[in-house]
């Protein structure tokens, strides 16, 4: 195992009817903003919920923070907080109100271009304004991590930045205001929670055997609750399951130690930059052709997943390797995911080049965990998404 230091300040508060444990967290005379999407918190209840449990506190509402939260539409939200001395920032829905949430707390704070938060990747955030969240979506982590990602549309640019100062200090995850949620964004939450974990795990050997084991669980919990709560959308045990799998997922647990590799993340990124398709989407198209490209340097580790994830034994590890791969790609077709670039319209050959351009122009030579991922390969990856 690798040294590490082991930090997560969230507070969780799970279950049903947890919402009104904001009273109890927000200090009582805080000027809030309430931030939110475009409207699913109205529709199922959860901005009567957290109006009620705010109580008397002056709260300003800031709505419209879209799915890949944009830069241009967040920057208004800042001149609010710094206008009217805003003292915390509440979020209200799904990944990507959470990390509005936590762009405008650093942004608030920021002495210079906030532009700067991104191209530093965060680094040269030095505080934000206290946030705590209310998760109405299972999918990002993004409720117990210290990570964002950013869209600036106007640029074609989609990039992630992680601080400590944007840790939430609290968040509701309460199964119950999911039920809303359409198949698809389920569906999304589950494939990109897998991957996630994948990113954390499928590398190659690190002696962790209790980060292996934990990231096996939550991979067969997805697997087996991922269809199930798709198929009975209002059973809570099952959606309360997803959700727990969701937030470990990315909370830090299984990242301590080991190796990691956000090359699907980075190559998915630039995809959704360039044609909008969903997070999740863009994983299910990078990863099976990543983890076929890379199949010789994380060997050891495929047939590690294969047995313990997919139960895969006897015969020979190349085909052992196939079934596991194939099974991935299946996991994220069986929830509705498409896995190729021509399933969304796009044309292999044009993206790839362009995303091989853009990771070098960012000076991303090599990436991924023992830095094998080049342009070149991201453009081959690409290539045999088609
Ligand atoms: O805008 P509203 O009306 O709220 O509707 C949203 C949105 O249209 C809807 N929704 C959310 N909760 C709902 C609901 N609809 C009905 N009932 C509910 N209970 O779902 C749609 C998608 O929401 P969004 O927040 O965009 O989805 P998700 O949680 O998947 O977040 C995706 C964003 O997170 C980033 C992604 O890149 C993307 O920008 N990620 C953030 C990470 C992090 N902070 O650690 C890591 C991830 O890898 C990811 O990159
Ligand atoms: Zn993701």
């Amino acid at each position: 195992m690798q040294n590490f230091v082991y930090y997560n300040p969230t507070r969780i508060h799970f279950g049903r009817g947890q919402i009104a444990a904001l009273d109890g967290e927000l200090p009582r005379a805080a000027r809030v903003l309430l931030l939110a999407g475009g409207g699913s918190i109205k529709a199922n209840g959860v901005h009567a919920q957290v109006r009620a449990a705010l109580g008397p506190r002056p709260v300003t509402e800031f709505w419209g923070v879209e799915a890949n939260p944009d830069y241009d539409t967040l920057m208004p939200a800042v001149d609010i907080v710094r206008r009217e001395g805003v003292e915390w920032i509440l979020a209200a829905g799904g990944g990507s109100v959470l990390d509005g949430a936590k762009f405008v707390a650093a942004a608030a704070l920021f002495d210079g271009d906030p532009w700067d938060i991104l191209a530093s990747r965060g680094e040269a955030v030095k505080a934000a304004l206290p946030i705590g969240s209310v998760l109405t979506l299972p999918a990002t982590g993004s409720e117990a991590n210290a990570a964002s990602v950013i869209s600036r549309r106007a640029a074609k640019e989609k990039l992630a930045f992680i601080t400590p100062h944007v840790f939430p200090r609290f968040s509701v995850l309460d199964p119950e205001t999911t039920f809303s949620l359409p198949a698809r964004q389920i569906a999304n939450g589950a494939g990109d929670a897998f991957c996630h974990v994948i990113e954390q795990y499928l590398t190659y050997p690190a002696h962790a055997s209790v980060q292996d084991r934990f990231a096996e669980g939550v991979l067969r919990t997805l697997i087996e609750v991922a269809p199930r709560t798709l198929a009975e959308p209002a059973d809570y045990d099952t959606r309360a399951d997803f959700m727990w799998a969701a937030t470990t997922a990315l909370n830090g647990w299984i990242s301590v130690g080991v190796p990691q590799c956000w090359a699907t993340h980075m190559i998915g990124h630039e995809l959704t930059a360039l044609h909008g398709i969903d997070h999740a989407r863009t994983l299910a198209i990078v990863l099976p052709s990543l983890l076929e490209s890379e199949r010789d340097a994380r060997r050891a580790k495929l047939l590690q997943y294969a047995e313990r994830v997919w139960d895969i034994r006897g015969g020979d590890g190349d085909a052992r390797i196939d079934e596991a791969i194939y099974r991935t790609r299946g996991f994220y077709e069986a929830l509705g995911i498409k896995t190729r670039l021509s399933d969304y319209g796009v044309e292999a050959g044009p993206i790839a080049a362009e995303v091989a351009r853009r990771l070098a122009a960012r000076g991303m030579d090599a990436f991924g965990d023992r830095g094998m991922i080049t342009p070149a390969k991201a453009e081959q990856i690409l290539l045999a998404a088609a």
